[in-house]
């Protein structure tokens, strides 16, 4: 365990992920690599509970050109988080990891109710939990629900699993070629750097709770590993 620089993280997973280049639905063989690479660093002793996205299924954006109300839009992604969360739950205990799966809007039959100290308990009895819903209203991302969990569980980081991108950039690496990588980051240089990490709710939540961040490549295999015992891969956001 001394290797571990972090001993209990919230791992945010896009929905994005779970497609791999399909770009959309679920990707058998990828969501099956996700839980391997997961059941790794479960298996080093880390607690770990995971905030998954819905973009795969629903995409806000999709709403707003049907000209659909913006909470009704946003209530059908958090129903597409907990698809997610499901996949990721059998993904999950068919590579021999327990879990539990809490959402943040009831749906009793489906999956335990999103209960903070029985999450906490989950964790010390060395279960994955799995929060899906988001935070269970509109208006707020996973990005947001991510940090608010992390801050609940008093998780020591956050991992921003990202699709392809390896770290947090002064611009956008695949449309500007002087865009140039940070190693490490405080938390008011996102915001004099004008970065776009999160959004502006999760990005002021994760601010004012000054809880680690770490933004890495998520298609490289071992790369969640390699962020837990503490080589300095992707970006490390910490400290005001
Ligand atoms: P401990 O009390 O620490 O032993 O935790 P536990 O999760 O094993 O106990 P519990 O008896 O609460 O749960 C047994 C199983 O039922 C687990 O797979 C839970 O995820 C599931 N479960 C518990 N509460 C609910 C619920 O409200 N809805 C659904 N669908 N499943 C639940």
């Amino acid at each position: 365990m001394s290797d571990l620089k972090y001993k209990r993280i919230v791992l945010k997973l896009s929905g994005e992920a779970l497609a791999g280049d399909k770009g959309f639905g679920i990707n058998p063989p990828v969501i099956k690599t996700i839980a391997e690479e997961i059941r790794d660093v479960y298996n080093l002793g880390i607690q770990i509970a995971i905030v998954v996205g819905g973009g795969n299924m629903w995409r806000g954006e999709a709403g707003e050109e049907m000209g659909m109300e913006r909470s009704q839009a946003d209530y059908i992604g958090m129903l597409s988080t907990i698809m997610n969360g499901l996949a990721l739950q059998d993904n999950l205990e068919s590579v021999e990891v327990p879990t539990r799966l809490q959402t943040s809007i009831e749906m009793k039959q489906i999956a335990e109710p999103y209960i903070r100290r029985k999450a906490v308990r989950h964790l010390e009895k060395g279960r994955i939990v799995i929060f899906a819903g988001g935070t269970g209203n509109p208006y707020f991302s996973t990005d947001t629900t991510a940090v608010l969990r992390a801050a609940e569980i008093n998780a020591d980081a956050i991992l921003m699993a990202k699709n392809g991108v390896d770290g947090i950039y002064s611009a956008d690496p695949k449309t500007d070629p002087n865009a140039k990588k940070y190693d490490h980051l405080t938390q008011m240089d996102i915001i004099n750097k004008g970065l776009h990490v999160m959004d502006t709710t999760a990005s002021s939540l994760s601010m004012d709770n000054n809880i680690p961040l770490v933004v890495f490549n998520l298609n490289k295999p071992g790369n969640i590993k390699k962020v837990v015992q503490g080589e300095k891969i992707g970006t490390i956001v910490e400290g005001k």
